[in-house]
């Protein structure tokens, strides 16, 4: 096929580490999409990084007591710890404190200056008198005008998903001092939304294969009028702005970071060797398609700031989808960092194995309403479908020929009806499941490939080869090779969603070829300073091997073991434990 893909995944804060929430809202699901696509032959360029900038880790520093740039470092670290434990297949992860960041962002800001789309203005702004300085947007708190709930930050409401100026706020005060703010005059850039939104409009006008949620939201933002917003801040740690005499002032967080996913691309190309290569992803004309994994919170700056500042930059792709997705709850309740209310990825990692969460994740997955997320959840997904269903068929048939046919893939003779039926039936899966996943319905989709591995149990306990060995071992031998054939089928249909445990299927089952590609955490130098990435080797293939198993008879097999673990029941209780919600015995 050899269609070009970019797939961009939400920038997260680099103040705190990654907890499940992330992992089910933006993590897990554009990695589907991607090994999907390099599985077709596909060229793919997944970029993401570590956001630095931006009140989130000015507060985090002051909490701690430590400057921004340690903050940062040590939560880009560990999130590319838990990134590559997971599998997920960055072609770059990076950071926005790069050099290359820095220029990419700037050439964006003084081009939309140029072209008029950026203008000056003098508004008013609170100042905490005690502290002696202006308050950015998150270090205000008040009552939100659009809903009236409380605790609405002073950037967006989290209740209602609207953005918010600090200044529309009811009954604001400092969350540094706990005063109630001085309004204050101070000069800021703007980006001239209202220029775009007629053009945003048209945009959008055949955008209906969006989520509703997603739709609707924009819709109702650009029938609401958009308005100019301040894209520079009072601040201290951020861009600079690059404009004479303003060069105190910072470039407003959202404006830089969504801009990563332009800069992230330009940068895996320079790493490369070849600084253009990215155009092929992102040139105007490109035949290319690009994807944004957020969560929902982010929806504003995706659907509308975005595209705004790629038109208002010209020649430049604009967004084919946004899949935001809903929240995950844990246990019932609102996931907090703040009050360790969260299932961290780390500890997750540290007990279990990466795939039965990408798997619990993806088929409860919070594309359409909010995912709770429950520790007997996961049990039952990864003990009764995931090792009972799919795992079993692998194991049990796998064995069963290792045993049975000198460790070899059976001859197969004549099919029956039975045989041709469950063959047939894989094969035609193919097609509409590829759809789902294109679709990004990734639920629907492996819920469809693990109504297969039943399928494929039913058709083994009728055939029952373990029986008819004893009387008709040539029978048994047919049946074996069908079931091994339509395991190798599913292993293809489940990668996206199981990486690691399908690779290691695919050595099982005799194959030495590499379907996953390689991770590595790398250091890249610019200048006098260093960063770590993350990057992915993607497996040397054009081939489309989306497609039904050809499986060799007599394909010499690897000694079989367990694709999945069995987990005690006791887990259960004991997650509960650590999340302080139950007594240990
Ligand atoms: N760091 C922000 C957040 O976690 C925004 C990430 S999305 C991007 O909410 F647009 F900045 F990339
Ligand atoms: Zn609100």
């Amino acid at each position: 096929m050899n269609q070009r893909i970019l797939i961009g995944v939400a920038w997260p804060y680099a103040n705190t580490p990654f907890h499940l929430g992330h992992l089910a809202g933006a993590e897990i699901p554009p990695d589907i999409l991607a090994r999907y696509h390099r599985l077709r032959g596909n060229q793919v360029l997944m970029i993401s990084g570590s956001d630095t900038h931006g009140t989130p880790i000015t507060l985090a520093a002051e909490q701690r007591g430590i400057t921004p740039i340690e903050v940062v470092e040590e939560c880009h670290r560990c999130f590319i710890d838990a990134l590559s434990k997971l599998g997920i297949s960055f072609d770059l992860y990076t950071h926005t404190e790069t050099e290359n960041h820095y220029r990419v962002t700037i050439d964006i800001f003084n081009r939309l200056l140029e072209r008029g789309f950026i203008y000056k203005e003098t508004i008013q702004a609170f100042y905490d008198t005690e502290a002696n300085r202006f308050l950015s947007d998150r270090y205000v708190e008040g009552i939100c005008p659009f809903c009236n709930t409380e605790g609405a930050r002073g950037d967006q409401c989290d209740a209602c998903g609207k953005p918010l100026d600090a200044l529309q706020l009811i009954d604001p005060h400092s969350k540094l001092t706990r005063s109630i703010p001085e309004v204050r005059d101070t000069e800021h850039f703007f980006i001239d939304l209202a220029h775009f939104n007629e053009a945003l409009k048209e945009w959008v006008a055949d955008k209906t294969y969006w989520r509703s949620q997603v739709l609707n939201f924009t819709l109702k933002m650009l029938d609401e009028g958009l308005r100019g917003r301040a894209i520079t801040r009072d601040i201290d740690w951020g861009i600079p702005v690059p404009v004479k005499g303003y060069e105190h002032k910072r470039i407003y967080v959202w404006f830089d970071a969504v801009i990563g996913y332009l800069s992230a691309s330009i940068e895996w190309s320079a790493n490369q060797g070849s600084p253009d290569a990215w155009r092929a992803w992102w040139d105007a004309q490109a035949d290319c398609r690009s994807y944004y994994f957020i969560g929902k919170d982010n929806t504003f700056f995706h659907t509308l700031i975005w595209p705004a500042i790629l038109m208002g930059y010209g020649d430049l792709q604009l967004p084919y989808d946004v899949p935001a997705n809903e929240f995950l709850t844990l246990e019932g309740r609102k996931i907090s960092s703040s009050r360790n209310w969260a299932v961290w990825a780390k500890d997750y990692l540290e007990r279990y194995d990466p795939d039965p969460l990408r798997y619990y994740l993806t088929a409860a997955a919070p594309e359409t309403s909010d995912l709770d997320f429950t520790w007997q959840g996961f049990y039952d997904h990864n003990n009764n479908e995931l090792v009972a269903t799919w795992g079993n068929l692998a194991n049990r048939m796998l064995s069963f020929c290792y045993k049975n046919y000198d460790q070899r893939v059976s001859f197969p003779g004549e099919l029956d009806e039975a045989d041709r039926e469950i063959l047939a039936q894989v094969e035609a899966a193919f097609e509409p499941i590829g759809q789902e996943i294109e679709a990004c319905r990734f639920r629907n989709a492996l819920g469809s490939v693990m109504a297969l591995a039943r399928e494929a149990n039913r058709y083994l306990d009728a055939a029952a080869p373990w029986k008819v060995i004893k009387s008709d071992p040539a029978r048994a031998a047919t049946i074996c090779y069908v079931a091994l054939r339509v395991v190798d089928s599913l292993k293809i249909l489940f990668l996206p969603f199981l990486p690691n445990s399908c690779q290691a299927l695919h050595r099982m089952l005799g194959y030495d070829s590499d379907l996953i590609g390689q991770q590595q955490v790398e250091e890249f130098t610019e200048a006098e300073r260093s960063h770590l990435g993350l990057t992915y080797r993607p497996p040397h293939t054009e081939e489309d091997l989306w497609r039904p198993s050809e499986l060799p008879a007599g394909q010499a097999l690897c000694e079989p073991a367990p694709l999945y673990r069995k987990l005690d029941p006791s887990i259960v209780e004991e997650e509960l434990v650590r999340l302080g919600v139950a007594h240990g015995a």
